[in-house]
């Protein structure tokens, strides 16, 4: 009997593993549950002897890889798979897949909540500000910022977006403008939300230069990945201006100092829960569940992302 291990330290809702089951069980498989798991030594035990894997951001790097001697696939239930050795997937012969879309209106949801709070003074006493006739600017343009420029015009934002992968056209038909530039962008926009993946060109890319070129009380909110913040630079720029402010769901490795020094205007949540909510990890588990029936059974590799 073919196994399915749904490895997660951050573990799903109840319903989705529910959900999960329901499909490996109806397959004929058998569903091995790892969550909330402390050390890497048990996900090497449990990836040992199974077919496929469910993962959010546990990493799943080489060793793990290399652990799972009869894995052919792993799907992220989620979107970034910087967390999957791809490389040393591709090199085993092991499939590797993401769940594109499906847990991004959560994470959009989380941002504006952010964007709502950093305008509010983080809920301290004084008077805030409100969204309505401020500029978003969304950096990159994939399915999570697509749902947050809709909710931004509901809160009457205007809303930019810059993504070379993304054209112009496309954007104007969801109303979005398009910039040319990332300086542009960063220059332009009161709020600026980051929708970037964590990869050798990402990395460490949200600089000083960048983040100085925001408006005067501008606001960086970062749903995406830590590893994309210069952090040196966005400690030199809080240093200077008393008016940048920073929300995070990435808490980055300075998160201490900056809670200390910051705390009126720099928040970063304890765990991230953008995609935190039953109908995101739903969507990204049931999704997960079927991508790998429907590889085992049919050869299916639609979201294959090692090709
Ligand atoms: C993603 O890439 O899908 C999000 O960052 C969500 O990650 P999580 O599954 O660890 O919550």
């Amino acid at each position: 009997m073919k196994k399915v291990l749904v490895a997660t330290e951050k573990p799903f809702a109840k319903v989705a593993v529910d959900g999960i089951r329901k499909i490996v069980e109806g397959a004929g498989y058998q569903l091995v549950l790892l969550e909330k798991y402390k050390e890497k030594t048990d996900l090497l035990v449990a990836v040992a002897d199974v077919d496929a894997m469910i993962i959010r951001s546990d990493k799943a790097d080489r060793e793990v890889l290399e652990a799972g001697k009869k894995l052919k696939i792993v799907v992220r239930a989620g979107a970034g798979y910087d967390n999957i050795d791809l490389t040393a997937a591709t090199e085993r012969g092991i499939v590797a897949m993401n769940t594109p879309g499906q847990n991004s209106n959560a994470v959009a949801e989380l941002a504006i909540g952010m964007m709502v709070y950093a305008a509010r003074n983080l809920f301290q006493a004084g008077s805030g500000t409100e969204l309505k006739g401020k500029k978003l600017g969304l950096h990159a343009y994939g399915f999570v910022p697509k749902f947050l420029a809709t909710i931004a015009k509901g809160f009457g934002m205007e809303v930019y977006a810059f993504d070379p992968f993304v054209s112009a056209e496309k954007m104007q038909n969801d109303g979005v403008q398009a910039v040319a530039s990332i300086e542009e962008l960063y220059s332009t926009c009161h709020y600026v939300s980051l929708h970037i993946p964590a990869n050798a060109q990402t990395k460490k890319s949200i600089n000083y230069d960048l983040l100085a070129k925001m408006p005067k009380g501008a606001t960086l909110v970062n749903t995406a990945r830590a590893e994309v913040i210069d952090e040196d630079g966005l400690q030199q720029i809080f240093a200077e201006r008393t008016d940048i402010k920073y929300v995070s769901d990435v808490a980055p490795v300075c998160h201490a100092a900056m809670a200390e020094k910051y705390a009126n205007r720099y928040f970063s949540t304890p765990k991230k829960m953008g995609a935190e909510t039953e109908e995101a990890n739903i969507n990204a588990g049931l999704a997960s569940a079927n991508q790998i029936v429907n590889f085992l059974e049919k050869g299916d590799k639609t979201f294959q992302v090692n090709k």
